[in-house]
């Protein structure tokens, strides 16, 4: 693997996931990053990435520099020819260049804007570090995707489909309530890594107006009626994210999307999961969280798994 930016950079998902539980069997087996550095620049905040990359990395004998940008370091700038009397102080073209002297391996989280659709979906930050670090870029979550996430997810899905025979395992996608505008990225990067697998019976449910865009979600099923798309579920990937049409924007919804144990009964003894962080009673209720039908920690523990096969991918490549 050269750089890990989404599912289209894995050739082979099954595979990805059997190394990574692997890993997870026996997490120090290899030492393949010894004397090589990972480092991690975080534009925005991050418990599970922050954490998990590191560990991983460290299991692999890598050491890791994190770098905040927001206040650690200098503003920087992305526009092509800018006129940098503003507040940015260095350009991505030397910034990348650098962090490329120093390190072998680079994650990059950067959050969309929520403003400017085009400018968010052509993930300029993100390629930016591809085109000016020349070293391998993992994506520790960009504005359109988040692939380690969606990697720890199938790892979590597989893992718990074991008493499912003779059939593919029925997840549904399904879009809950928030307070503030959130990214795509999540939910897309979820569709993207479920088409692509092709191991689960995928549906995604939301209510009118929170379509994702086709490009990840691809033919998947939309089932616009929360009792419905819970129907014979086996896992239910909860979620909030802002409308992509009207973009960034909180649509009114009249109905409460809030899954709660009694919606769950709707379902094939569902398992629950999230990606963290969720906020209790709004996205997900105290009940869902604390009964046996939650992964959500499971799911996050397996963030080291995924951060672990990915990096040892990479340096597998050189
Ligand atoms: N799920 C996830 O990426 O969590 P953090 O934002 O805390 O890294």
């Amino acid at each position: 693997m050269k750089n890990f930016l989404s599912v289209n950079d894995v050739s082979d998902v099954q595979g990805l996931v059997d190394e990574a539980l692997r890993m997870k069997a026996h997490p120090q087996n290899s030492k393949i990053g010894a004397g090589k550095k990972l480092g991690l620049i975080f534009m925005n905040p991050s418990l599970r990435t922050r954490v998990s990359s590191q560990a991983a990395a460290l299991n692999l004998g890598m050491e890791v520099i994190v770098l905040n940008t927001s206040g650690d370091s200098w503003q920087l700038e992305f526009e092509e020819g800018a006129i940098m009397n503003g507040k940015s102080a260095e350009h991505v073209k030397e910034a990348a260049a650098v962090m490329g002297q120093y390190f072998d391996v680079l994650g990059v989280r950067t959050f969309p804007s929520l403003q400017n659709r085009e400018d968010d979906y052509s993930e300029k930050v993100l390629y930016a570090f591809v085109k000016y670090a020349g070293i391998p870029i993992v994506s520790l979550e960009s504005a359109t995707l988040h692939p380690l996430q969606s990697l720890a997810d199938a790892i979590t899905i597989y893992e718990n489909s074991v008493s499912i025979n003779n059939r593919n395992p029925r997840v549904v996608l399904m879009w809950a309530p928030h307070i503030k505008p959130l990214p795509q990225s999540v939910p897309n990067s979820f569709a993207q890594w479920m088409n692509a697998w092709g191991k689960v019976d995928f549906v995604i449910s939301h209510p009118q107006g929170y379509e994702l865009d086709k490009q990840f979600s691809q033919n998947a099923p939309v089932i616009n009626d929360q009792e419905e798309a819970l129907k014979d579920a086996d896992f239910i990937y909860v979620k909030n994210w802002s409308s992509v049409n009207d973009y960034g924007k909180i649509l009114p919804v009249e109905e409460n999307w809030m899954l709660t144990n009694k919606k769950l009964k709707l379902t094939n003894k569902a398992k629950v999961m999230h990606c963290l962080p969720v906020r209790r009673n709004l996205v997900l209720s105290d009940e869902v969280l604390e009964s046996e039908a939650s992964l959500v920690i499971e799911e996050a523990g397996n963030r080291v798994w995924a951060a672990q096969a990915v990096l040892s991918s990479i340096l597998k490549n050189g």
